[in-house]
């Protein structure tokens, strides 16, 4: 089984790279391969709302001059992944948004390519602004009718300067149980393929608040 791991800081291996290697390695000791992709550092339009994904149906983005159709196959192979970004304002990092924008539609539209993996969130801050950030990346993973395993608080890691995250001792502590238990709970999913049947998928009810 693979987890992909999504760094949408800018830096490279700042703390939140630092949360998401701390929950790669836990995974790594239960055996699960991981992967961690720089999406920070890169130029990443965001969605702008053209339709193509949903008229064409073909798993991608009308915008492809980037990485991000690429990264959306790579996610249909994992098995589980993980969303990590710093605190910037009190919301998802701008680069990582993008992403994420484009990703989850077109994830969405092309009959959940994204149901029932996996799915985590990690996030680096340095004062003020961690859970509101948090519960932005979990949006997306609710959305998808993902699986989201838990720690023993909310994932959210302190620091500032790269690396200073590690001496968190509270937030290392969450980063390790939220690898253990994501490992967990994909064996348990992997293990009941036979045994246990998937609900049907229901087809979407779409409705707006003025008809
Ligand atoms: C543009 C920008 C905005 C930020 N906004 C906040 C904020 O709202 N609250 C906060 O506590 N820290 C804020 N920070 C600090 C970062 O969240 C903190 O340094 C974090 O560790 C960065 O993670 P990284 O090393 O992975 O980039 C901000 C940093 C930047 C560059």
């Amino acid at each position: 089984m693979k987890v992909l791991a999504f760094n949408g800081s800018p830096r490279k291996e700042g703390n939140t790279y630092h949360g998401i290697k701390i929950v790669a390695d836990e995974l790594e000791k239960e055996g699960l391969e991981t992967e961690i992709i720089h999406v920070g550092n890169k130029t990443i339009k965001g969605c702008m709302a053209c339709g193509y994904c949903s008229k064409q149906k073909n798993e991608k983005c009308a915008i492809k001059d980037d990485e991000v159709n690429d990264w959306i196959q790579r996610m249909k192979e994992s098995d589980g992944i993980i969303l990590g970004s710093p605190v910037h304002y009190s919301a998802i990092g701008g680069t990582m948004k993008a992403f994420l924008d484009r990703t989850f539609l077109v994830a969405s539209v092309n009959d959940g390519m994204l149901r029932h993996k996996v799915g985590a969130s990690v996030v680096a801050v340095r004062r003020s602004g961690g859970i509101p950030t948090f519960d932005q990346l979990n949006n997306y993973i609710n959305y998808s009718e993902m699986i989201i395993p838990t720690s023993n608080y909310w994932n959210v890691i302190h620091g500032t300067a790269p690396g200073e995250a590690l001496k968190d001792e509270e937030g290392t502590q969450i980063m390790r149980v939220l690898g253990k238990n994501m490992a967990w709970i994909m064996k348990v999913i992997e293990n009941s393929k036979d045994k246990v049947k998937e609900p049907e998928r229901e087809g979407k009810i779409f409705t707006n608040f003025i008809r």
